[in-house]
């Protein structure tokens, strides 16, 4: 599966260590950038992912500096279910219940082992279906009725 990844300049090196291991596990990675410390605006980069995740039926990871712009950014993405965490509980949890299909982490938030335990752990977890299958569907209504509006 192809994941893909972008951050602004407080999620850069975190995104960076989350490319390289990542690629150690196997996935194949779209980066998205950005590529340097220089100060960038996050919802660029955020649509970015949302829009490969909606369109390609993929997972995302977004860095920022705390992980919450990037994830009400990318949830502005039809399609997109964008998840923040900072437990393993809840990286689990999102995938279980909610079927996020993109993974929010703070740089600032969270040191490196952690980070990418979340992620390991956000892979891992399946969605359960069943009466949660429901609730996502209305998730997409709602999307829909806003977008009518
Ligand atoms: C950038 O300074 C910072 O605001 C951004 O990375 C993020 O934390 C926003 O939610």
């Amino acid at each position: 599966m192809e994941i893909a990844i972008a951050a602004d300049h407080g999620g850069f090196q975190l995104k960076e260590k989350i490319r390289a291991h990542l690629i150690e596990s196997g996935y194949t990675v779209k980066d998205f950038g950005c590529y340097s410390l220089e100060s960038v605006d996050f919802p660029e980069y955020a649509a970015k992912v949302g829009h490969f995740v909606a369109t390609e039926n993929s997972l995302g990871v977004l860095c920022c500096g705390t992980g919450i712009g990037m994830s009400m950014a990318a949830n502005k993405i039809k399609g997109v279910r964008a998840a923040v965490v900072s437990d393993a509980f809840s990286a689990m949890m999102t995938r279980r219940h909610n079927n996020s299909n993109v993974l929010c982490l703070g740089e600032r938030v969270l040191g490196d082992s952690l980070a990418l335990l979340l992620l390991d752990t956000w892979l891992a977890a399946e969605f359960e279906g069943g009466r949660h299958m429901t609730r996502i569907a209305k998730l997409a209504e709602l999307e829909e009725r806003e977008e009518d509006k």
